[in-house]
Order: structure tokens, then sequence, then C-alpha cells
């Protein structure tokens, strides 16, 4: 079979552009673990404070040792706006939404998600001492741009759990 000379070019091309972006997605999933959110839970919008999932926003950690932050967002809010957490250690972050979606950015971090109504959204970081800003990076209405909140990272030995539980 005679194929043209530019035509075999433009294969090869092909082929090397597919193996590269191939290539850099199983790189990103295998060597450095990132992957799209796969936790499908869902939740009723209206009544999720009531949900004894969310009815206390804030940071605990678990029988099993793990902790867990949990975060209600609201037009124009986050349920809680400050929160603290240990350094250098998994922090689950679960999150829902009772209005529109909102956006939980863990701002210069690799920890943001969407905050969709309906559903409980969920990731984990581990995150070095220090002062974060929380923003809410997508648009949900006329105060989006006040909708931030605070995260503080402790040493480990100085975290204490339940410290801004919602009354
Ligand atoms: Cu919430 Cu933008």
């Amino acid at each position: 079979m005679n194929v043209d000379l530019y035509e075999k070019i433009w294969m090869y091309g092909v082929a090397v552009m597919l193996a590269l972006f191939f290539g850099s997605t199983a790189m990103a999933a295998i060597g450095r673990n990132i992957h799209p959110p796969s936790h499908v839970e869902t939740i009723d919008p209206k009544t999720a404070l009531a949900d004894p999932r969310f009815a206390k926003q804030g940071v605990t950690r678990g029988l099993d040792g793990k902790v867990d932050a949990s975060v209600v967002g609201m037009m124009f809010v986050w349920l809680p706006a400050e929160a603290t957490i240990p350094a250098d250690t998994p922090v689950t972050f679960r999150l829902t939404s009772m209005d529109v979606v909102h956006g939980y950015q863990i701002v210069r971090t690799n920890g943001q998600v969407m905050v969709v109504p309906g559903y409980v959204s969920q990731f984990t970081v581990s995150l070095p001492v220090g002062e974060y800003l929380v923003a809410c990076n997508e648009y949900c209405g006329i105060g989006h741009h006040t909708m931030a909140g605070k995260l503080h990272v402790v040493p480990k030995e100085q975290w204490t759990p339940f410290p801004e539980v919602a009354k």
C-alpha cells in the first residue's frame, strides 16, 4: 500500500500526540495519584442542616482515628466560615450545598471541589502548618465574591477536635 509522505507525517504525528495525551493521563493517575472525584452520595438540600451527616459542621476525629471536616455551603457563606485542622494529617472534607452550585477551594493547594446541591462532595488533603484562604470558585450569585473562609492548619499536637462546632 502506498501512503503519501505527508499522510505518513500526519499519521505519525497523531500517534505521537495520542501517546503523549494518554501517557500524561496515566502518569498523573498512577504516578501522582490524581483522580477525578468518584464519590456519589446524595442528600436532600432543603434539610441538609438537619441531616446527621451535616448537623454539626466542623472538624471531628472519628472512632477510626480519621479526621473529617464537614462543611455546608449556602449563599453566601461557608458553615463553618473558619475551621482548624491538624497539619500533615489526611483530612477528609465532606461538603454539600443548600441552594446552588458553589466551589470550595483551599487557595494555593490542590484541595478543591464543586459543591452541588443534592450531593455530598468529598476530597482528602494533607496540608503543612499555615493559614489558608478558602474561596468560592463557582459563580453563585450577587454575593459570590464575599463567600470566603479561613482554614487554620496547626501542628498536630495543638489540634483538638470540635474547635468550632456550630450550635
Ligand atoms: Cu458560592 Cu460563589
